[in-house]
């Protein structure tokens, strides 16, 4: 609105969260005119810094998108110029106060909304909320905060967590962010699935016989080990970004698109889950592998991280959900760091074909059901595996893709998640957050699990840097006669 303004503030501006995504994201979206007309940034954080030292630290870390070159340098100076800095402790009303007063110079008088984006480490996270809220709030406009993982480390933190957020904001204020939910194969999976007649009536244990959520990084945790040895792998990807797409995934038709429809039915899948196994989990850490002269470090090789560490690096899992729709189906979820490739995807394995006509047909297309797989990154498709006659005068069928391949298909450049979740946080789109609820039903899947695997002192199994992982997860899936369809050959044709 024309007298209205909105004031951004980075909170830990020169960590590498703000370098990397954050402050890029804004320039993004200044850049396609979807910031409103009045808006500031502020970077908060420790460090002495002029405004100029920020603009110059910030300076770097933006782009422009191959397709969007046009007026680039001039948008950026234009972006830059609305970039300050105030340095402060993040435990000092003092210092937010200070804050608050240049932001009200930068408000001249209009109404101010005003959004801080948490992007520090979970130990002064209470405190900045605290400070930030007492003494840099709007007064006559919203004030919002984004949070970033991690929310806790098991049920009761984050419940206390929870607790001490709701001293000084209440629920509609708190952005918690998972940016999965953000990437655009993750958002069109209910596009998919609720807009297509031919998939939704398929979605059930009638016709899936699984479903695989895959996530794998080709590379270690370089440089954030310190971080990732209190959490692991499991806290780190599965308990969130693989079960918001699980949820995503296997929840009833929502009533409507509205944040809080769709959150219901996420909270109602979620609580529908059986927690987590001991003997349906794997865990493993990655070793030391030298290949082409390369060696690769051991996880435990990380200065940051104890000799000792038993912190899975990798871990896969089946996980089920007891209700009528999905009952006995095997969701089988696998993430790990140092693997072969870097890949994100959703597999739905459908069942065999009841009495198969063209068994004979075929080398093993009778076991080589339909399969429909979702890759979130990189190289954003989605394709379906059909089964297929080779033309000719013969009979003789094979394996095919139906094949949507977003680089031939659209000539856009995919938004980084973090764009989209800026944004939907400016206009108050909560659809994209992590309510409470939904958070504590997510924890309550996986603390037992990780209680008793820290009680018992399970040991990883070890898996050498940039392979594909610990055998333990074939002996899992193959417990429930699956096999993991990322491991088959048509996975590097495509
Ligand atoms: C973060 C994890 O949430 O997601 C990291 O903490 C991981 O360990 C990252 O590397 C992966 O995100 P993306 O968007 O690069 O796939």
């Amino acid at each position: 609105r024309e007298n209205s303004t909105v004031s951004i503030t980075v909170v830990g501006a020169s960590g590498d969260l703000a370098k990397k995504k954050i402050f890029p994201a804004l320039f993004a979206l200044y850049y396609e005119d979807c910031l409103p007309e009045h808006f500031t940034i502020f970077g908060y954080a420790r460090s002495k810094m002029t405004d100029a030292e920020l603009r110059s630290m910030v300076s770097r870390t933006l782009t422009c998108r191959i397709d969007k070159r046009e007026n680039c340098s001039e948008k950026m100076e234009q972006f830059l110029g609305r970039c300050f800095y105030h340095s402060g402790q993040y435990d000092s009303e003092e210092n937010f106060a200070e804050l608050d007063k240049k932001l009200k110079e930068h408000e001249s008088g209009r109404l101010s909304n005003r959004l801080f984006y948490l992007s520090i480490p979970p130990n002064i996270f209470m405190d900045a909320v605290k400070c930030a809220s007492k003494s840099a709030s709007s007064s006559n406009g919203w004030t919002r905060v984004i949070v970033e993982k991690p929310f806790g480390q098991d049920s009761e933190s984050s419940a206390a967590l929870t607790q001490g957020l709701k001293q000084y904001l209440v629920e509609d204020q708190i952005f918690r962010i998972d940016h999965y939910l953000g990437k655009e194969l993750v958002e069109n999976l209910s596009v998919l699935r609720f807009s297509n007649l031919v998939f939704e009536p398929l979605w059930s244990r009638q016709y899936i016989r699984n479903v695989q959520l895959i996530f794998s990084e080709d590379f270690g945790t370089e440089g954030r080990g310190g971080y990732f040895d209190n959490y692991g792998i499991i806290r780190d990807i599965m308990q969130n970004h693989l079960l918001q797409i699980l949820a995503l995934f296997a929840m009833e038709t929502p009533v409507s698109l509205d944040a809080e429809d769709i959150r219901n039915e996420k909270v109602k899948v979620l609580r529908s889950m059986k927690p987590l196994q001991l003997e349906d989990i794997v865990i493993g850490q990655y070793k030391s592998h030298t290949k082409g002269g390369i060696t690769y470090p051991a996880y435990t090789d990380d200065m940051t991280v104890p000799r000792d560490s038993r912190t899975p690096t990798f871990a896969a899992a089946a996980l089920f959900v007891d209700n009528a729709r999905w009952d006995g189906v095997p969701f089988l979820m696998k993430a790990g760091k140092a693997l072969h490739t870097r890949r994100t995807e959703i597999r739905v394995q459908f069942r065999h074909v009841p009495g198969n006509l063209y068994r004979s047909f075929g080398t093993d297309l009778d076991r080589a059901t339909n399969e429909l797989v979702i890759r979130v990154q990189p190289d954003e498709a989605i394709y379906l595996k059909i089964n297929n006659k080779i033309p000719g005068l013969g009979m003789r069928l094979d394996r095919s893709h139906l094949n949507l391949l977003y680089a031939t298909r659209y000539s856009k450049e995919i938004p980084d998640a973090y764009e989209r979740l800026l944004l939907d946080a400016i206009e108050g789109e909560r659809r994209l957050f992590i309510r409470s609820d939904e958070l504590e039903a997510a924890w309550a899947l996986f603390t037992p699990l990780l209680k008793e695997l820290e009680e018992k002192s399970i040991s990883p199994e070890l898996y050498p840097y940039g392979s594909r992982g610990p055998v333990g997860a074939h002996y899992l899936a193959a417990k429930y006669k699956v096999q993991w369809g990322d491991l088959s050959s048509e996975h590097y044709k495509i």
